[in-house]
């Protein structure tokens, strides 16, 4: 997996040699956590051939079985305050449609905030995680992304079968997740050159891509479930919704997940 990974990555890499690879764990992001809080340096990468414990945004877990899917959290550690990376999960997006695209040639979307789209169906999720050192300044962060590549729609679980797909049933093209994970390091290794100082940029990469902008949502808060249009994006990346008591309001990651009103998208 490892050699099949380093085979595809544009030469000089410097992730490269950072790369770890594991047959199994229990969550990619929560070893990359550990591993960072140790020292583990910029451009750590963590690649899982499945997780037991794969975990997704909002206290949701991610079906992470062996031979079927990309398990993979890359370790940053960019000089800035929280308030500075309020895009990354952004950022990551970017950069996770560009490599499906890279691979496959077919339309990948963003659902506000972290799912991947095709065809109507997630493809992949994505959970970043962050934490501060004792000035409040951004330690590390974690950027976990989790692919769905050869499953058939019989494979996943019951609950997940209206929502879910894999590459495979999205675009007819067998991805290998080894070149996958490759394709991402090289188009993360891009995004993270541009994090700080290209925001604007990637904020407009993104909301070109996002499929949620101008549909009608459902915005689930831990107390209530409001309907609105999703109006646009904040230069954080934050959705502006319209609701339907005529407020408008910024809704952030952290707080709130988005769902079409009638169905997942
Ligand atoms: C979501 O859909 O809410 C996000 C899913 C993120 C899954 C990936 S798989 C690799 C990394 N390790 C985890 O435990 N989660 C992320």
């Amino acid at each position: 997996m490892k050699s099949q990974i380093l085979s595809k990555l544009t030469p000089g890499h410097p992730w490269g040699e950072l790369l770890q690879y594991y047959p199994r764990v229990d969550s990619t992001n929560t070893l990359a956590k550990q591993l960072a809080a140790d020292g583990a340096p910029h451009g750590t990468v963590l690649v899982a051939g499945c997780q037991t414990g794969g975990r997704g945004r909002m206290g949701r877990s991610f079906h992470s079985p062996a031979n079927t899917g990309l398990y993979f959290s890359l370790i940053l550690r960019p000089s800035c305050a929280p308030s500075q990376l309020m895009h990354l999960t952004c950022a990551a997006g970017v950069a996770l449609s560009q490599a499906v695209e890279d691979l496959t040639g077919c339309q990948a979307g963003l659902k506000w905030i972290n799912d991947l789209v095709c065809g109507g169906r997630k493809v992949a999720g994505i959970l970043t995680e962050m934490s501060l050192n004792a000035n409040a300044m951004v330690d590390y962060a974690v950027v976990g992304i989790g692919v769905n590549c050869r499953q058939q729609l019989s494979d996943f679980p019951v609950e997940l079968r209206d929502a879910a797909g894999s590459l495979r049933t999205q675009t007819g093209v067998e991805v290998l997740p080894a070149h996958l994970a490759a394709a991402l390091m090289n188009r993360l290794l891009e995004t993270d050159r541009l994090l700080l100082t290209g925001k604007a940029d990637l904020i407009a990469k993104y909301r070109a891509r996002c499929i949620t902008l101008g549909k009608e949502v459902s915005v689930l808060r831990a107390d209530s479930l409001r309907h609105g249009t999703a109006l646009g994006l904040d230069d954080d990346g934050g959705l502006i919704v319209r609701f339907t008591d005529g407020s408008t309001e910024t809704v952030n990651s952290g707080e709130a997940s988005v769902r079409g009103l009638y169905g997942y998208l």
